[in-house]
């Protein structure tokens, strides 16, 4: 049983405050999680509300409900109480951002009531066998970082990696080289929000830089290194242009199909997120209708973890993969809910970072306890190793 939630303001990696939540138990459990926060957030999102206010709402809503009521092992009565708490479909009355450090907390305290690992816990006896690859974002603009690319990310594929830990290191090496090559083009090499380098290179450039880099790296260890990107292209989009805005050159929907259909031929592209805006089902249909066999297309800001969203992608055939961020919809339970959806229909669930992070490393548990096929958590920075390092720990007790 719950004996106490307490809730605090800390600091997230970009310097914005954030909340943390600890959760009790009468048996002496203890579980401690925080909210990551967005950038370039998706307008279907459930809502962050300003720390401050989150943390009184869920005080004056949320602990009375959990408190002495609920058990932290039990995760669905434990969000189950959280959106009886918050009554909205979006979290708006106490924030996402409170809900999520909650149900996070709240199954760390069940997890530790049991003695057993989160990933344990969350993914119980049934568990599979496989660990995520871990997707580098090594190079980045967008909403990350001005002045860069305009594609968001451009993220190290490891597919051929013999184990978690040589993945981890191979995307980091994949991060290293493209310093080098910045440095040879005598480039700067600033970083963006989640530690990718942010140089103002053109996007054309941006791809040869990673395939040298991937190519190289891969030569080097010995095994299938491929790469990836997220466009988050509703950032790109625009209404009145109705196109695709990269600088002065404008693409229609018809364009930016070809354009990332030709970018995974040319490439051979591991992976493709949120390459059409975020209500353009059609367009993601059309996409995965055309290149869905030789790569993931990944809805992020199309499904924001959402099942009503995600099932509309399913009966359109939009996408055939989700991308997975406990905090668009505010508890694991959801989310949860969406990786199972997910699976039933032949879709991956890639567990995903937020580009405000802190080190709370439940995400790395998440995707081992769910099976996902990629865990995206960056490459370098202590927020972003916090999560690949503890999946190189998980990886070596469960093995
Ligand atoms: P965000 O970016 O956390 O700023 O939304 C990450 C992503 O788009 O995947
Ligand atoms: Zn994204």
């Amino acid at each position: 049983r719950i004996t106490g939630v307490r809730l605090r303001r800390i600091l997230d990696s970009r310097g914005n405050a954030t909340v943390e939540a600890d959760v009790l138990t009468e048996s002496g459990g203890f579980g401690r999680a925080a909210a990551p926060s967005g950038a370039s957030t998706g307008e279907y999102e459930a809502l962050e509300l300003p720390p401050s206010e989150a943390i009184a709402a869920a005080r004056k809503h949320a602990i009375p409900r959990l408190v002495d009521e609920a058990f932290a092992g039990d995760q669905r009565s434990v969000d189950g109480a959280l959106r009886a708490a918050d009554g909205t479909d979006d979290f708006s009355e106490i924030g996402a951002n409170s809900a999520v450090a909650i149900s996070m907390a709240a199954a760390k305290a069940g997890a530790d009531v049991l003695g057993a690992p989160l990933y344990q816990h969350l993914g119980g006896a049934f568990r599979g066998e496989n660990f995520p690859i871990p997707l580098g974002n090594v190079i980045g603009g967008g909403e990350h970082a001005k002045e860069a690319t305009h594609i968001q990310e451009f993220l190290a594929a490891p597919v051929g990696a013999p184990s978690v830990s040589d993945a981890v290191f191979a995307n980091a090496q994949v991060h290293g080289r493209v310093s080098e090559l910045l440095d040879e083009r005598d480039l700067p090499a600033g970083k963006g929000d989640e530690g990718a380098w942010a140089p103002p290179v053109s996007d054309a450039e941006a791809f040869d830089l990673m395939e040298e880099a991937v190519a190289d790296v891969a030569d080097d260890l010995g095994f299938e290194i491929k790469f990836g990107l997220d466009m988050a292209a509703a950032e790109l989009y625009d209404d009145e242009e109705d196109g695709y805005v990269y600088g002065d050159d404008v693409k229609s929907t018809a364009e930016q199909i070809d354009y990332v259909a030709d970018m995974v031929e040319e490439y051979d592209l591991a992976y493709v997120e949120d390459p059409l805006d975020e209500d353009d089902y059609e367009g993601f249909a059309e996409l995965t209708d055309r290149v869905g066999d030789q790569t993931l297309i990944c809805g992020d800001d199309l499904f924001v973890t959402n099942v009503a969203r995600l099932q509309d992608g399913i009966d359109a055939g939009a996408a055939n993969s989700i991308l997975i961020k406990p905090n668009q919809i505010g508890t694991l339970t959801d989310a949860f809910d969406a990786i199972e959806l997910a699976n039933r229909n032949g879709y991956d669930a890639v567990v995903s970072h937020r580009s405000g992070e802190t080190t709370d490393a439940t995400i790395a548990h998440l995707a081992v306890a769910t099976d996902a096929p990629f865990i995206k958590t960056g490459t370098v920075g202590g927020e972003r190793t916090a999560k690949l390092n503890e999946l190189i720990r998980i990886a070596e007790d469960a093995t």
